[in-house]
This record gives structure tokens, sequence and C-alpha cells, in this order.
């Protein structure tokens, strides 16, 4: 029987917005590593593929309504190659995968970067390609505005293929490190990469020996047609954010379908779709620890979360009805949640709330069962290979997961009791890649 990859994201405390102001949370744990190698224990005992790092080059979004940045924790995030090299060491067989921009680095610096990962790890790293869409990102790197849309994933394509090469720069065997002849490597099996391309100019070799694995594992996290284009062709997994079966089976095909084509085989590519599961011995207990959660999300920052599409809401009154967007700026992009509001019977307090819990990302609340349901339909249903598990605050709801979710998923044979291998490529089941 076909099983489940579970990665899991650590990124800010948990990925509710008031994740950090839960009383069981650590509020100063973004910037502790004894924080983190509690979170990356508990998934490795709990049998995780992988650690996933989002990141973000910037703080994002302003301070709208007045009030709400101040009280965000995402102001205060660290470096996440830099938090994965020091848990490296301090774990086993977990994959440790990061988020790397390719608009705002050179391929040089991540080749270097994630291939060092790799070997400090004994192969366990993973580069998830983002092209950093956002203005604030732009703003730290001397661009005055975002970069333009369409040429940015021309830049991430040619900059994944020179990563892989610089990847390649020595064979597998080409260190011989002989003390008595003093021969260190074989000249035959180091290939200088001299790419010159529409964006880089880079001669190589990249001064590294070759990847315990092959080569580390490339996620991509793209939903545009170029995004899915690129990812289909250099990508081992694929993230997405999809709260319905439909989309997330629409999604499923458009990359499965595209791999034949490119001489890829079905398996060869993982679609790993974000889930952030509540869960409770009853799903009384499961709705209660998300009240819990909803009940500490400061007003500002819900009305932060409604701004970008609705304007400034902080005149209103919250258990009113949401006002019908009337300035111009707001019109086209408020449309989609002035209807959810609409169908739903939502007041501002309600639509924010329920934007805010899994931000994107299906959230289902339920007991084990129902969770490991929804699981198993969605990998039968052919809508994921696996889920990018999104805990609403860390490491509690981790735990949960792992204590309840878990062995209802192994009684189902849906996940490994143990790793089946070393490196996080054989532990995904990918095949080893290797340019050469
Ligand atoms: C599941 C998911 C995770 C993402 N994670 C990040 C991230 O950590 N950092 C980032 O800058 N962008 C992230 N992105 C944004 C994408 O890299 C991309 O810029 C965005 O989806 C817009 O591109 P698109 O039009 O191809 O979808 C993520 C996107 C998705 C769907």
């Amino acid at each position: 029987m076909k099983q489940l990859k579970l990665g899991l994201s650590m990124f800010r405390m948990g990925y509710h917005v008031a994740a950090w102001r839960h009383p069981n949370n650590q509020p100063d744990g973004s910037m502790d590593l004894a924080y983190f190698r509690r979170i990356a224990e508990i998934a490795e005992a709990a049998r995780f593929d992988l650690l996933f790092m989002a990141d973000e080059l910037a703080i994002r979004g302003e301070d709208n309504p007045a009030g709400s940045r101040r009280r965000s924790s995402h102001v205060a995030e660290l470096e996440p190659i830099t938090l994965l090299s020091a848990l490296a060491p301090l774990t086993e067989r977990i994959g440790l995968v990061s988020t790397g921009s390719t608009t705002y680095s050179e391929p040089f610096n991540l080749a270097r970067q994630f291939l060092s990962l790799d070997h400090l790890s004994g192969g366990r790293a993973g580069w998830n390609v983002v092209t950093s869409w956002g203005k604030e990102d732009a703003l730290n790197f001397g661009h005055m505005d975002k970069p333009d849309y369409d040429s940015r994933y021309d830049r991430a394509a040619e900059f994944v293929d020179v990563v892989r090469g610089l990847w390649n720069s020595f064979d597998a065997d080409a260190f011989i490190r002989d003390q008595h002849s003093g021969i260190f490597y074989d000249p035959d099996k180091m290939h200088a990469l001299n790419h010159q391309g529409d964006f880089f100019s880079v001669q190589g070799p990249l001064h590294m020996a070759h990847s315990p694995q092959g080569e580390p594992v490339i996620f991509f996290a793209g939903d545009s047609e170029a995004g899915r284009a690129t990812a289909a062709r250099a990508a081992d997994v694929v993230f997405t954010a999809k709260q319905e079966l439909s989309d997330a089976q629409a999604f499923y095909a458009s990359i499965k379908d595209r791999l034949p084509a490119l001489g890829r085989a079905e398996d060869e590519v993982l679609i790993m779709p974000g889930l952030m599961p509540i869960v409770g011995r009853t799903k009384a207990e499961a709705q209660a620890k998300l009240d819990t959660l909803q009940a500490l999300i400061d007003p500002r920052v819900g009305l932060a979360s409604l701004y970008d599409r609705l304007g400034d809401l902080s005149g209103y009154d919250l258990d009113g009805p949401v006002p019908e967007p009337k300035d111009p700026a707001f019109r086209s992009r408020a449309e989609v949640m002035y209807k959810l509001a609409q169908r739903e019977g939502y007041s501002i307090r309600q639509l924010y709330m329920a934007l805010a819990a899994g931000r994107g990302h299906r959230m289902v609340v339920g007991t084990p069962e129902e969770i490991a349901d929804e699981m198993q339909l969605w990998l039968e249903q052919r809508a994921a290979d696996g889920f990018n598990i999104i805990p609403t605050h860390l490491p509690e709801a981790l735990q949960d997961f792992a204590d309840l979710v878990l062995p209802e998923l192994r009684r189902r044979g849906l996940f490994r009791s143990d790793y089946e291998g070393t490196t996080l490529r054989q532990n995904l089941g990918l095949p080893e890649k290797s340019l050469r």
C-alpha cells in the first residue's frame, strides 16, 4: 500500500496568527535553538520525513491598521539555513529543508550553502525554491519595486540549472585522498560549469565533494502556470496550499500530467499540500483547542489580515456585518472575501477568524479518525502524495498530532514506523538523481 510522506512546518512558532500567545508556547522560541531542537526531536521520534522552514526576506506587510504589527511575531525569525545547520548534528534521520530565493541570491552562494548542509547532515538537505514575490523583500536588495512577474520564473529555471550543475562539479568517486601518493583528487572527475546564460555567468566548479544523496532534494512552491511548468521540470517535491479536494486533484493532475513529456516518471515528483490538523480525542475537544487560539487573536491583528482586500475596518462594529467595499483601490481585490462573508453570514470578527487560522492552508478540526480519513481520502483520490503538516502552535500541536493521529495512520498502514533509509531522498522514495 502507498504510504504518506510527511513534512513538518517549523515556521513562526506555529502557523496560527496567535501561536506565540498560546499559554503553552514559548514566546521567545523563535530565537532559541533549544526550542527548535525540542520540535525537531519530537518530529524525528514521530518519523516525519522532513523539517521545513519557510522564509521571508523582510518584515512583510505594513502596520495597517495601526498597532497590528507590534502584536505580530513575524518580526523576529532566524535565518533558516543557519538554523538547520545547527540542528543537523542534533538529529539523525529527519530531512532538513529550507526555503531559498532565486530572485535575491546568486546560484553559487545557494549551491554552496545547501550542499554544505547536505554534507553536515549526511545527505538530509532540501531546497525549497521560491521566487520571493513581494515588495518588502525587493526593498532590502536595492530594488525599488518587486521584480517583473514573468521574468522571475525564467531566472528561477536558469538558477536551478546552474545550482544543479555546481552540485555536480565532482563525480561521486573523484576524491582519492591517498596520503601515500599525495594525490587528493582525480582531475578528470572534476567539471567546471562554464555557464553563460541570460541571467548568470558562472564558471565553477564548486569546491565541494558530491552530495551523499546524489543531489539535495529540490522543493517548489508556486502555483501560476509558469510556476507549475518550472516545478514539473525541476522539482522533486511540490508544496501547495489547497482548500478543496477537487482543487487539489486538479493541481495534482496538472503537475503529474506534464511529467511524461519531460521524460520523468509519475513517482519522481511528490505533491504535498499543506494541512493544519487540530486534533482532540473528541470533536468538541478539538474545537475547544481552536477556540482557545481564536480568542487570542487581537482584533488589530485580525483586521490586518483583511486590510489588503477590504481596507481599514477598525471603525466598524466587529460583530456587525462586513461592509461593502467602497474604496475603488480595494473593490476588485475585495470581491472574493466580501462574497465569502455574505455567503456564510460572517461578521467582521468571524471573517478574520476564518482566515486567520489556516492562512490559506486546509484546516481539519476533529478526532484522530476524522483527520486520518481526510488524509487517506486525499492520498487515494490523487490529490496528495503526502502533506506538509502545519501545526497551529509548536511544539504542542505537533505532539498532539504525533500522539493521536499517527497511531491511527499506522493502524491503517498509511505511515511508517521507522525510517527506510538514512538520506532524505531515500526516505521520500525518490530516485537518486545526478547529472552524471
Ligand atoms: C505552499 C507555498 C509555500 C510558499 N512558501 C514561500 C516561502 O517560504 N517564502 C516565499 O518567499 N514565498 C513562498 N511561497 C510563494 C511562492 O514561491 C511564489 O512566489 C508565489 O506562490 C507566487 O508565485 P506563483 O504565482 O507561481 O504562485 C510559497 C507558496 C506556496 C504555494
